[in-house]
């Protein structure tokens, strides 16, 4: 029996997809993740797509950006450089989060998008697609992409907002955009270029509030280099992204910083 066209994510996918440590896993093994987000306008846009991306399975994260000192004030266990072009090998890329919409920012996405390994791009990487008309660069790309939109972001790509069948418009961004998308809202929906779907059933309005899509991208990143595939990937962040929001609130009111927090318990709920 194949894969339904239409699926809601469940914790047992969780299970089945998870990285497990083994005796002899070491740091490059795991994977390493690579997050090219904020700025000096918007160090904390970085610090918290790192903290996302330091969530995750993965046995390193590089910062390449504009914030490198505020990343390492808050996570001393990352490497940092300036630039993607200056950074390491990484297994995968975030890009976009409070990273600017200018000149450098613009290089730095293509520095991105030159790298033959998977890729997040959100926010201002999605701008700059449109912007800067990169899109069409995304086509002959072999390395899967994941475009994590939230609503106006989605109309800014398409020229039209998602609508009432959010299902039919994450696949036609897909399918137009030969990548996985992650159409962000109370019921998020990850299309794949293929013509399939996940619906996330996790989704909590505590979610709504500044930074959160930044922790998002950056433990979908840790999952890309982990090896995941980009749609399981993107349906399992999407999937724990909600329930550390629902952990977090039993604290009270919830900023980003908590749902990067709360995903330590929630994982550790995994076998
Ligand atoms: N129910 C469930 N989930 C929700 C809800 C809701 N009502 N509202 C938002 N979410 C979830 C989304 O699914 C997504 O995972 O919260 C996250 C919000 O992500 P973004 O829309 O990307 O918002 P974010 O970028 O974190 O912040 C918004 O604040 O930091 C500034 O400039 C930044 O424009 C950005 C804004
Ligand atoms: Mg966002």
């Amino acid at each position: 029996r194949g894969t339904p066209a239409l699926r809601v994510t469940e914790w047992s996918d969780l299970v089945d997809w998870w990285p497990r440590l083994g005796a002899s896993s070491e740091k490059y093994s795991r994977g390493v993740v690579g997050v090219a987000t904020g700025s000096a306008t918007y160090p904390g846009a970085a610090v918290l797509s790192v903290s996302g991306a330091l969530a995750g399975p993965t046995g390193m994260v590089r910062y390449a950006g504009g914030a490198r000192a505020e990343v390492l004030h808050q996570h001393p266990s990352v490497i940092a450089t300036d630039r993607v072009a200056a950074s390491g090998r990484v297994q995968a890329w975030v890009c976009g989060s409070g990273l600017g919409t200018g000149e450098e920012s613009a290089a730095e996405l293509r520095a991105v998008l030159a790298a033959p390994v998977p890729a997040v791009l959100d926010a201002d990487a999605l701008t700059l697609l449109v912007d800067g008309k990169l899109a069409d660069r995304l086509r002959g790309r072999d390395a899967p992409i994941v475009v994590t939109p939230h609503d106006r972001e989605y109309a800014r790509l398409c020229g039209e907002t998602p609508g009432a069948d959010r299902v039919g418009a994450a696949l036609r961004l897909a399918a137009w955009m030969n990548a996985v998308v992650l159409l962000k809202g109370d019921r998020t929906i990850i299309g794949t270029p293929d013509g399939r779907a996940y619906v996330n059933p996790t989704g909590t309005p505590v979610l709504a509030t500044g930074g959160t899509g930044d922790v998002l991208a950056g433990l979908l990143g840790s999952l890309l280099a982990a090896g995941l595939a980009p749609e399981r990937a993107a349906a399992a962040a999407a999937y724990l992204h909600g329930l550390a929001g629902r952990e977090a609130a039993r604290g009270g009111p919830v900023t980003a910083p908590d749902v990067a927090t709360a995903l330590r318990p929630v994982l550790a709920r995994l076998p």
